[in-house]
């Protein structure tokens, strides 16, 4: 067989692998994680392992061949940005960036009209804003896939980039203790959505007053029928932490809370990720952090060096979870 006869085959031999992993999930919108069951999530997962293990042997996969992506940025990004122009382009795709201050999404013109539009030109929109509800609009009024990649409710896509990293040094997600100290933020909503879908349990440590919302609890609650996870939100760090095989936080003050960030540091003070809270961890407990991170707040330098291989093998994990994502849903 010739060269080239050979490395077509091998093409096409790894697009049918990639068949075997796949669901019906082509033209579905990715807004948050609570619109997936577990054997959805597991295989979308799965499906990233492959690709990941793929790109590191020097197989390709396109599978998005000439698919366009926009991408609308309303907030700054590092991570989501390049994981997804890289993401789509090793999958034979390219992006388009769309940032806040070119379309002004929501006051040039209607969400719907940008999403008839948009429609009519791309495969598929990925999304950061701030209110969850103009992705769901968008989403209402697009003919083609919406992905979140962040509004201040949820995060799915770093979920599940979590997960991934979980299954990696885990081997599973059975009898885990997942614990998340700090804001009842968009990462808090979308780990209770990932940790109640595919079984871990969970335990979530907030200040007063700064606890995730109680419908995305009860949709966690609903959503753990099927796994049996648990899930308990607390005021104590150190009673969260404790036996915990994960522990994840995330900034104090999110994106668009830039003029809180001095009240939240008093207020957070105690819901730090250091060494006296990891002695309550269990022995092998891994540290994840979705980053950017600030050292000396929600996280300590040394934890952070420490545990640094896993954090930044999470945020490599980006690029290989929205892959599996692109390729099932665009
Ligand atoms: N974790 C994450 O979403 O990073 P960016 O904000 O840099 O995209
Ligand atoms: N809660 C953070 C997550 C950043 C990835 C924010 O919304 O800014």
């Amino acid at each position: 067989m010739q060269l080239a006869t050979r490395v077509i085959m091998s093409k096409i031999t790894e697009k049918i692998l990639l068949k075997e992993f796949k669901m019906e999930l082509k033209g579905k919108d990715f807004i948050t994680l609570f619109d997936f069951n577990n054997k959805e999530i597991n295989n979308l997962i799965d499906i990233a392992i492959k690709l990941k293990q793929d790109t590191k042997e020097g197989k390709t996969h396109y599978e998005l061949k000439d698919k366009t992506l926009a991408m609308i940025f309303a907030k700054p990004s590092l991570r989501t940005r390049v994981s997804f122009e890289v993401g789509i382009r090793q999958l034979g795709g390219h992006a388009v960036v769309l940032k806040q201050d070119e379309i002004i999404l929501g006051e040039r013109e209607t969400i719907s009209d940008t999403a008839r539009v948009l429609s009519r030109y791309v495969n598929g929109i990925m999304i950061r804003t701030f209110a969850h509800q103009d992705v769901i609009e968008l989403a209402k009024n697009s003919d083609i896939p919406v992905i979140n990649a962040l509004t201040d409710s949820y995060h799915p896509c770093q979920v599940l980039a979590d997960l991934l990293t979980i299954k990696e040094k885990f081997g599973s997600f059975d009898n885990l203790k997942l614990t998340y100290i700090g804001d009842g933020n968009n990462m808090a909503n979308s780990l209770i959505a990932g940790c109640m879908l595919t079984g871990i349990d969970l335990c979530i440590a907030t200040p007063v007053d700064y606890e995730p919302d109680t419908n995305v609890i009860w949709k966690g609650k609903d959503a753990s029928i099927a796994t049996k996870a648990k899930i308990e939100v607390i005021n104590d760090p150190a009673e969260a932490v404790k036996g915990a095989n994960i522990v994840y936080t995330d900034v104090w003050a999110s994106m668009g809370q830039e003029k809180e960030a001095q009240k939240r540091k008093k207020i957070f003070k105690n819901f730090q990720i250091n060494k006296t809270l990891m002695n309550k961890a269990a022995e092998d407990a891994i540290v994840l952090h979705c980053l950017p991170a600030h050292r000396g707040e929600e996280i300590t330098k040394d934890i952070m060096d420490k545990y640094a291989d896993t954090i930044f093998e999470q945020a490599e994990n980006r690029l290989h979870a929205q892959k599996a994502v692109m390729v099932s849903i665009m």
